[in-house]
């Protein structure tokens, strides 16, 4: 049988930014009614290829084909005319415009005289947004959507033409399940029209769950094209980064002491209610739940983010008030927040001055921090954390997606808190780095400091944690221990399948 002919294919790209060979020398495929997923690690050149393919980065050698037709892709309208359409890792909305606006931006439709075509815009919008099956209307205003929703703006943004391929970067990185189940749908729908996709994402579940070939980067270079259902994970982690990783539970145990912070009867609202925990130094306590249990609202009460409309919250024993994140981080508490981009990045600055950059006025090591210094925290996490990058004076703008995330852990682990709470620590963060994430979380824990991990991958918090807490519908289910969680009970708790064990 002789292979169709490929929708889009790209060969030996090489592209340069200074100080960096981004991509030496790559080729790539995609066939119609194809998922193709493109995998590497942080900063291996994903996001790079396509946007070379978009027109975005001219490359310094190579070729694009188009059905078989070189092409010169010059800007992201001209891909969109040629059939290629985008959904970027780093969204790109207009947050004062509405829903229809972001969608068809640069394509209003049009009356006689020039004028929008309002009706038109709103009907062809609604007809988008029935297929994402989402709750928002087209006239919301996209600055009040969740980062969820904007994502599928984003990915509705996509569906205006009936293209010939579709270039999904990390879409999934902030998506609940739900919201999962209906992009996996809008794919296969895709794909039986002949729309030829490539898919880039982390998730490993994902990509063996939709996609029909894998093809991996690994700094800049072109490592080869698995077939999914001839592969396995290990060998694809083998290709992306060298080596096997091992990712069973957490089976160290050290010493802990007194407990650090604990709470009791914490409630916010209809957010969550009635809360009671403890974690001690030296441990880590994983809060696992689903979309929406209550999780993050509980690290952001704790972080003086929200007010607590009832319940007491006890550092070192004393019972504290924290009325703003200000208050927290003086009395040793840092939160990791599970939105990066939205905080706390500034992507005109330099990697070394974004890592040490005082998070709240006044309360780093004051003033007199000398540059000296700052270069070796710099230094000390971008080895801890393998931030890929040429040095600490390149613009954090300029890093891969999974690098930026990596700067933000970096910055709230280098001011060493006596409790850190990190939510959702390895979204957008490659297999290999994301071990040794994990592996920095059980040193700190080893150091005596209490952590607190939220997340919603299993085997993370099976992985990291001392003790786990289960929460469903904004109610602690049930602690667990290391010892007596099985994936089973766990599932059970934080479905709200089990009875609330006090
Ligand atoms: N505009 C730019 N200027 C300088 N360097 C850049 C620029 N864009 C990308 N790079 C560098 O090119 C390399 C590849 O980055 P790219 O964003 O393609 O990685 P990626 O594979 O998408 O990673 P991630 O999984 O983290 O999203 C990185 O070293 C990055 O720092
Ligand atoms: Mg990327």
């Amino acid at each position: 049988m002789t292979d169709p002919t490929p929708v889009l294919r790209l060969e030996g790209i090489v592209k340069s930014f200074p100080g960096v060979r981004a991509l030496d020398g790559v080729s790539f495929d995609v066939r119609p009614g194809e998922v193709h997923a493109l995998m590497g690690e942080n900063g291996a050149g994903k996001s790079t290829l396509m946007k070379v393919l978009g027109g975005i980065h001219a490359p310094n050698e190579g070729k694009i084909f188009i059905a078989e037709e070189p092409v010169v892709m010059t800007s992201p309208m001209q891909a969109k005319a040629k059939g290629v359409v985008f959904i970027h890792q780093e969204l790109s909305l207009a947050d004062e415009l509405t829903v229809a606006e972001n969608i068809f931006l640069g394509e209003l439709p049009l009356k006689s005289f020039g004028r929008v075509d309002w009706a038109k815009l709103y009907a062809r919008t609604d007809a988008i947004l029935k297929k994402l099956n989402v709750r928002f209307t087209a006239k919301t205003r996209v600055g009040d959507l969740s980062i969820a929703n904007q994502q599928m703006v984003e990915i509705g943004r996509a569906l205006t033409v009936s293209p010939r391929a579709v270039i999904f970067d990390e879409p999934t990185a902030s998506l609940t399940d739900a919201e999962k189940v209906v992009l996996f749908d809008v794919i296969a729908d895709l794909q039986s029209q002949g729309v030829g996709i490539v898919y880039i994402s982390h998730r490993m579940e994902e990509v063996f769950k939709i996609t029909d070939r894998i093809s991996v980067l690994r700094d800049g270079q072109y490592r080869g094209t698995l077939i999914t259902a001839d592969t396995d994970e290990d060998e694809v982690t083998k290709l992306m980064i060298g080596r096997s990783l091992d990712l069973s539970r957490n089976e160290s145990h050290h010493e802990m002491g007194d407990v650090a912070l604990e709470v009791r009867g914490l409630s916010c609202g209809t957010l969550f209610q009635d809360v009671d925990f403890a974690v001690r130094k030296g441990e880590v306590l994983g809060f696992y739940g689903l979309v929406g249990a209550g999780r993050t609202e509980i690290a952001e009460t704790i972080f003086g983010l929200r007010n607590p409309t009832a319940g007491q919250i006890y550092l070192n024993g004393r019972e504290v008030r924290i009325h703003s994140p200000i208050d927290a981080v003086r009395m040793g508490i840092s939160l990791v927040p599970e939105d990066r981009k939205g905080q706390g990045l500034v992507l005109s600055m330099n990697c070394r001055d974004n890592m040490t950059l005082p998070q709240v006025d006044d309360m780093t090591a004051g003033p007199f921090v000398s540059d000296g210094a700052e270069i070796a925290i710099f230094d000390q996490y971008r080895d801890k954390l393998d931030i890929r990058t040429p040095g600490w004076r390149q613009l954090v703008g300029n890093l891969s997606g999974g690098n930026q995330q990596k700067i933000v852990i970096g910055k709230w682990l280098s001011m060493r808190p006596d409790v850190l709470i990190v939510d959702e620590p390895t979204r957008g963060i490659d297999v290999g780095s994301k071990s040794e994430i994990h592996s920095l979380i059980r040193d700190l824990a080893a150091q005596g400091f209490a952590v607190i991990v939220i997340s919603s991958e299993m085997p993370e918090v099976l992985h990291v944690s001392d003790r786990i807490v289960a929460m469903y519908s904004g109610k602690v289910m049930r602690e667990f221990t290391s010892e007596e969680v099985t994936e089973d009970n766990l599932i059970q708790a934080i479905s709200g399948i089990t009875e609330k064990v006090a």
